[in-house]
Parts: structure tokens; C-alpha cells; sequence
């Protein structure tokens, strides 16, 4: 049962509101329930015996099996298909055809484990829209909704893609589709160990993530950088340059923090590879008729690979021809397997709810496939090699910027009590003010928005007191002096302001009621620094409110359903 219990608590990250655990002992399955937290249920499973081999939505079919005699204890669709495998399993199926011969009668999606008395060796497991994955051990296998669950046990893993079902027992597993027709499928061995998804003496997972950045961005770059040719090695892109070539259009689509990414890439692959490229958010993009073609690029961006929007618009875009591509952290996820081809972050396990390494790599991995498009068309190899050169030095510096979090952490002790923030950017650094917004607001829970800074003429300015302070972020970039005009109208109108600046910035310096040094580096690469400031200061100002760091209220870290 601690086993059970240390797995549930490994994905606690994903974000629960309630969970639960059937134990088959004795000839029967006992059931512990309880919302909150995964302390809630050991407190409810008490002294549940520790000895256990196996431990896991309709309207129309409720009044049918109602009608048949079933007697419902909740109003839960999970329940109708407990009663309708109950059916067929008391009918003498075995449990593994009972499970599909009820999905078979069901739609939606689901990512389930069944047991049953009658087969105490034996788990079902299904999935359609969630992740699910069986982990091979050494006289035991499991089921998981993640590998870091089962980390401590084993790093052999066999993903179920949509629509199968697993029979699982300790000593084999079979893998199928609903027609029970058997499954040939790869055992991916998974390249992180216990150690990366433990705190590591951090407080916090965000924390430790924060500070990793050097290594995760050095581990999305390694052996894809090409100084000499001036361009980048990309074995998992699975499209050729004559078909690259072809491409008149990309769109990328993506949520939250990724879709901030999103739109960095934007700016990067119409500045540098000249391709007309459009940001889209993949909830609004599944649902609005999307003009896609065979000669439009579709890059979707997620940390997990299981964000079910994204995943969704992927698929929209594949159904209209276009070619797909996962720029995604996790592998072997859902995301990763569906599409044409991909980019790994590398950046190692993200457990924290709120993204912040996967951010910067994602950042990293855009510049790369900026580089591979734009090489491959009027990029010349002088322009290539400046890139190189400068994404090659960016772990280093943002090393430098990591070292000033103490300083971020005085900031934070001034800003704590505010009840509203204003972030500001231009150019690159307008998505970094909606990250920056993003980090405090998910974290923190104190209200703050992100804004390009000339739109703040446009509306927010209205909001500017000495109540309310803006974070600009000012890099010494191509528009920078319009930023510094924009600091002059806040400031003209009593404004608070925090900057995030390049070293050695005068004017900035003189203006801004506190500043934040970042060092110098190419336009297109000024988010990967300037962000650091931005997920430190959200940090520690949550940690000071005594906000819960990791899990924050009603975040999941992975949304698997829409
Ligand atoms: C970011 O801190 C949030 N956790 C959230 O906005 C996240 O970026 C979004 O849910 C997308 O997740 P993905 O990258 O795993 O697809």
C-alpha cells in the first residue's frame, strides 16, 4: 500500500482535487476516497492492511442499468461504467474483455484502472484523451498516468496510445485496441532517475527548476550547434529541407506559458527565416475552421505533451494536411508520438506547476529551428554563426543573471503586499511582460497583467498610481528607446517602476525606482534572460505569502482535458 501511496504522491504535482485507492484482499476490493490533498486519504486509509498483489462517466446507460437492477451510490459517469463492467464480468467475461466490451458502449475520455475480487492479479487499464503508460519491474509491473511515479521501481516503460487496453499482471502484460486485437509495442527506457524529480535540498521544485536553467537550456542546445556552417543538427525533425522548403506558413499553437513561447518564435522565425508566422491559441484554434494546407508548418509547443487543447489542434491541423511539429519536454508523451516530427526540450522533469525552465528551453529550441528555416532560405552563414555564437555563451550568462536572485529576493519583499501589478515590453520582451504577469498571477495569486508597453496609452494607463507597480522589461534592444519613454509617462504620473535592464543602462538607471541587471546579448534571445528576474521575484513574493509554491490552487500541470 505505501507503494501505492508514495506513487500518488510523486504525481500529486499534476494537480488532484480528490483521489483514491481499491485494494483486492481477501476475496473482496476495499475503497478509500477522500478530496484534497494525498494526506487526506492515508489519514483515511489509516490501518489499512499492508498486504495487498493489486491495488486503482451516462444518462441512457444509467437508466437502463437502473432499470436492471443497479443501485447507484453517486452521479459520477465514472460509475456507469463501473456497473457496466460489473455486468459483463458477473456475466463470466474475463475482466480485461468486460472493461472493453463497456467502453466499447461509451464516449469520452478516460484514462482508467480496474480491478476486480474475482481476478485479484489482474489490472485493466484504458485510456482515450489522458496519459497512461504500464512500467515493466522485476516481478511486478504497474500502471502509471506518469513515469515519475513509478521512478523508484523501474525507468522501463510502454505507453498506451488512444483508444487501447492493458491487461496487467506482476509477471506479464498484453496491450490491445478494444477489438482485442494484440498490440506490438516499444519499451521506451526513460532518461530520468529518481534524483531529477526529488527537490534536491531545494524548498521548493520551482525553485530548483529556476536555478537548473543553465543546464536544461546547455542540454536543449547540445550537439544541435553547428558554429561553422553557421546553422543547426536537428535528427528528430523527420521533415527533409526540399519539403522545409515548401513550407510558405507556420503557425504555431500552443497554451499558457508555452503559447508566450509561442510567440517569441513568432518574432524570431519573421525576423530572421522571413516566413509568415501566426501564433494561435490551440483551444481557439481546434474550434474556428483554421485555413491550414499541405504547405503550412503547424509547430505545437507543450512542456507535457499531454495538454489535451494542443493536442487537439495538432491533430485538426494533421486532419487538414498540414505537416506537424511538437516542440515538447516530456518523452514519449502523447504530443511527441502524434506528430509528423519534433524538437525535445531535454530540459529534464518539470514538476513545479508554474513552467519556468521549460520556458527558457522552449526559447532556445525556437532560435534552433529559426536558425534550421532561415538557413535554409536568405539566412546568410556570418548571420548563422552570430546566432550560434550567442546561443552557445546564453547558459553562462544566464548563470550571471541566477547569481542576482538575492537581490531579486529584497525586491520581493517590497512588492509583496501589492494587490496588482502592471508588466511592460516591447518587441521580444512583450510576450516575457505576459509571462512575467502569468508567473505572479499563478503563483502568487495576486492580480497582474501583461501589456505591450505602447498599448498602456490605450487603456491600463488609466490604472498608473503610486499603488501600482509596472515591471518594464528594457533590454538594450532595437526598441529600447521607445520603452524609455514609455518609463518617463509612468513615471510622470507617479508611478512605481521596476526595470529589467541591460548592464550599464544610464537612462534606466536614472529613471526606475529599481532595476534588475541583465547582461548583453542578441535581440532575439533577451527573453531567456530577462524572464529569470520575473519567475524569481513571483518566487519569492509567493513564498513570502505563504502561497503553496508547487501545487498552487486549481492549477493542474498537466491539462488533460479541455
Ligand atoms: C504555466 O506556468 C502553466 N503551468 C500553464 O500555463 C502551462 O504553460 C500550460 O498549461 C501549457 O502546458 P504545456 O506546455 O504542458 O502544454
Amino acid at each position: 500500500m505505501a507503494l501505492v501511496l508514495e506513487g500518488l504522491k510523486r504525481l500529486e504535482y499534476r494537480g488532484y482535487d480528490s483521489a483514491g485507492v481499491a485494494v483486492v484482499h481477501d476475496g473482496r476490493v476495499d475503497i478509500f476516497k477522500a478530496a484534497g490533498k494525498i494526506a487526506m486519504l492515508e489519514r483515511e486509509m489509516g490501518s489499512t492492511p499492508a498486504t495487498s498483489q493489486t491495488a486503482i462517466d451516462a444518462g441512457v446507460l444509467r437508466t437502463a442499468l437502473t432499470k436492471r437492477g443497479h443501485v447507484f451510490r453517486s452521479e459520477t459517469d465514472t460509475e456507469v461504467l463501473v456497473h457496466l463492467v460489473e455486468e459483463l464480468h458477473t456475466q463470466g467475461r474475463p475482466l480485461v474483455d468486460a472493461v472493453a466490451g463497456a467502453l466499447r458502449q461509451v464516449e469520452g475520455t478516460y484514462g482508467i484502472a480496474v480491478v476486480s475480487s474475482r481476478e485479484p492479479e489482474t489490472i485493466v487499464a484504458a485510456r482515450r484523451g489522458s496519459p497512461l503508460l504500464v512500467a515493466i519491474g522485476s516481478g511486478e509491473n504497474f500502471v502509471a498516468s506518469d513515469a515519475s511515479a513509478v521512478l523508484a521501481h523501474t525507468r522501463s516503460v510502454v505507453y498506451l496510445d488512444e483508444g487501447e487496453i492493458a491487461e496487467v499482471r506482476p509477471a506479464d502484460y498484453r496491450i490491445m485496441d478494444l477489438a482485442a486485437v494484440e498490440k506490438e509495442k516499444t519499451i521506451t527506457q526513460v532518461d530520468w532517475d529518481l534524483a531529477t524529480v526529488e527537490r534536491g535540498g531545494f524548498a521548493h521544485f520551482m525553485l530548483k527548476e529556476i536555478m537548473e536553467q543553465p543546464e536544461s537550456i546547455r542540454n536543449t542546445l547540445r550537439g544541435r550547434l553547428l558554429e561553422e556552417e553557421g546553422t543547426v543538427r536537428l535528427g528528430g525533425l523527420n521533415i527533409t529541407d526540399e519539403d522545409l522548403l515548401k513550407v510558405q506558413r507556420i503557425v504555431i499553437t500552443a497554451c499558457g506559458t508555452s503559447w508566450y513561447s509561442g510567440l517569441i518564435g513568432e518574432y524570431m522565425m519573421e525576423e530572421l527565416a522571413r516566413i509568415p508566422t501566426e501564433v494561435e491559441y490551440a483551444s481557439e484554434f481546434r474550434y474556428r475552421n483554421p485555413i491550414v494546407d499541405e504547405r503550412t508548418l503547424v509547430v505545437g509547443i507543450s512542456q507535457s505533451g499531454e495538454t489535451a487543447d494542443t493536442l487537439a489542434a495538432l491533430r485538426e491541423a494533421k486532419r487538414r494536411g498540414a505537416r506537424t511539429l511538437g516542440l515538447v519536454n516530456v518523452v514519449g508523451s502523447t504530443i511527441a508520438r502524434e506528430v509528423d516530427g519534433g524538437i525535445y526540450l531535454h530540459a529534464g522533469p518539470e514538476i513545479g506547476v508554474a513552467s519556468t525552465k521549460a520556458f527558457t528551453s522552449q526559447i532556445a529550441a525556437l532560435a534552433v529551428l529559426t536558425l534550421k528555416m532561415g538557413r535554409l532560405r536568405a539566412l546568410s552563414i556570418l548571420q548563422g554563426r552570430e546566432v550560434v555564437r550567442a546561443l552557445g555563451r546564453l547558459p553562462d550568462l544566464v548563470a550571471q543573471v541566477l547569481a542576482k536572485a538575492p537581490q531579486v529576493e529584497q525586491l520581493a519583499e517590497r512588492l509583496q503586499r501589492a494587490t496588482n501589478v502592471l508588466y511592460l515590453g516591447r518587441g521580444y520582451n512583450f510576450p516575457v511582460a505576459l509571462e512575467g504577469a502569468l508567473k505572479l498571477k499563478e503563483i502568487s495569486y495576486i492580480h497582474a497583467e501583461g501589456y505591450p508597453a505602447a498599448e498602456m496609452k490605450h487603456g491600463p494607463i488609466a490604472l498608473i498610481d503610486d499603488l501600482m507597480p509596472v515591471v518594464f522589461i528594457a533590454p538594450k534592444d532595437a526598441v529600447h528607446q521607445k520603452v524609455v519613454s514609455n518609463v518617463e509617462e509612468v513615471k510622470a504620473r507617479g508611478g512605481r517602476v521596476i526595470a529589467i535592464v541591460t548592464e550599464g543602462d544610464a537612462a534606466l538607471a536614472k529613471l526606475a525606482d529599481h532595476r534588475i541587471e541583465i547582461p548583453e546579448t542578441l535581440d532575439l534571445l533577451t527573453p531567456a534572460l530577462s524572464v529569470l528576474p520575473l519567475q524569481l521575484l513571483a518566487y519569492y513574493i509567493a513564498v513570502r505569502r505563504g502561497c503553496n509554491v508547487d501545487q498552487p490552487r486549481n492549477l493542474a500541470k498537466s491539462v488533460t482535458v479541455e
